[in-house]
């Protein structure tokens, strides 16, 4: 399904990165923008950790090199967007795939956190007033705050400005509005909540449909943040990093897949939770497991909340 678009969140976007760039270089791997048939591609490899013994280091990296290939062909086999890819090295641990042109989910969503505040001043009011009522400490916990005036669908959250881990993220600041104290800030913030557009609303179900072929092809991704989403020029979802992506039809693997996910929203998104919720609720309507891996998750959620009240 395409949308027609008011204005597309890619639409500025952006000239390809030059040969040479480096994409990401995370613990396990360095992510490069490589020359590539006359164009470009990305190069992920898995370089090797003097701190493990050589032959085992060899065998792991090698190990999930294969893996992280493995499930890319199992999701694509599945119907799902990921690159293509061109090579795979087993003796340098590299895969080289296609470069996908786009804008990561998890900036799509801070930048439409940016208009909406910019287009509704008021709810930084809203939430500022509303810095009175007792704060809950769990995000799990999060109640309903009653909407202290006309401004619909507002309320809550945190640090959406202040959690920037790429370069590619922007901090933004907040427009048209006085400058918050630092001690107020968190607070206001902690207690934003987002409306979401049509825009937004596809993109969750999109992602929800997503994530239902994945796991019904028994693929876990393992590392399901919104960096690890590119939303193309064309508004289709490609999925990326599959580094800790392993093959399961287990349904507790499947509900712990989604839980980072709600994890990785809550800590990076907290104004747009009910972004997860519509990605689960089309999740639950798409997945032919869905019944079972939602009640596991459950259990996964109370088990997450009893460990942090422990501390
Ligand atoms: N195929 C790709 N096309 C475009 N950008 C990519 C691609 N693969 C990775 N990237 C970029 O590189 C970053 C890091 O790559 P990723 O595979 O997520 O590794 P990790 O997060 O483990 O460091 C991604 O967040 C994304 O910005
Ligand atoms: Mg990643």
């Amino acid at each position: 399904m395409s949308l027609s678009l008011k204005r597309s969140p890619i639409m500025e976007e952006t000239a390809y990165p030059n040969v040479g760039t480096i994409l990401g270089q995370g613990a396990e791997a360095i992510i490069t923008v490589v020359a590539f048939n006359e164009g470009i591609a990305v190069k992920k490899v898995r370089p090797a950790k003097t701190y493990r013994l050589p032959q085992l280091d060899t065998k792991l990296r090698k190990s999930r090199t294969n893996q992280e290939y493995k499930c890319i062909q199992r999701a694509e086999k599945a119907g799902i967007l990921v690159p293509k890819i061109y090579h795979i090295s087993k003796p340098e641990s590299s895969l080289t795939m296609e470069f996908i042109h786009g804008k990561a989910i998890r900036k799509v969503l801070i930048e439409y956190q940016h208009d909406y505040i910019s287009q509704h001043p008021s709810i930084i009011q809203t939430s500022k007033q509303s810095t009175l009522a007792p704060q809950p400490a769990d995000p799990y916990e999060l109640t309903p705050t009653e909407p202290q005036n006309d401004e619909p669908d507002i309320q809550v959250d945190d640090n959406q400005f202040s959690t920037a881990q790429s370069s590619d993220d922007v901090q933004h600041p907040l427009p048209n509005t006085p400058p918050l104290q630092t001690e107020d800030e968190d607070i206001v913030h902690s207690r934003l909540v987002i409306a979401l557009d049509d825009q937004i609303k596809h993109i969750a179900e999109e992602l929800g449909t997503i994530l239902a072929k994945l796991h019904d092809a028994n693929v876990i991704h393992g590392d399901l943040t919104t960096s690890n989403m590119i939303l193309t020029p064309s508004n289709q979802i490609c999925l990326i990093d599959f580094g800790l992506s392993y093959a399961s039809a287990d349904i507790e693997d499947k509900a712990v897949d989604l839980h980072l996910l709600r994890r990785a929203c809550t800590s990076t998104h907290p104004a747009l939770l009910s972004f997860y919720d519509l990605t689960l609720q089309t999740y639950a309507s798409k997945s032919v497991n869905s019944t079972s891996v939602l009640k596991r998750l459950e259990v996964v959620e109370l088990r997450g909340r009893k460990r942090s009240m422990a501390g």
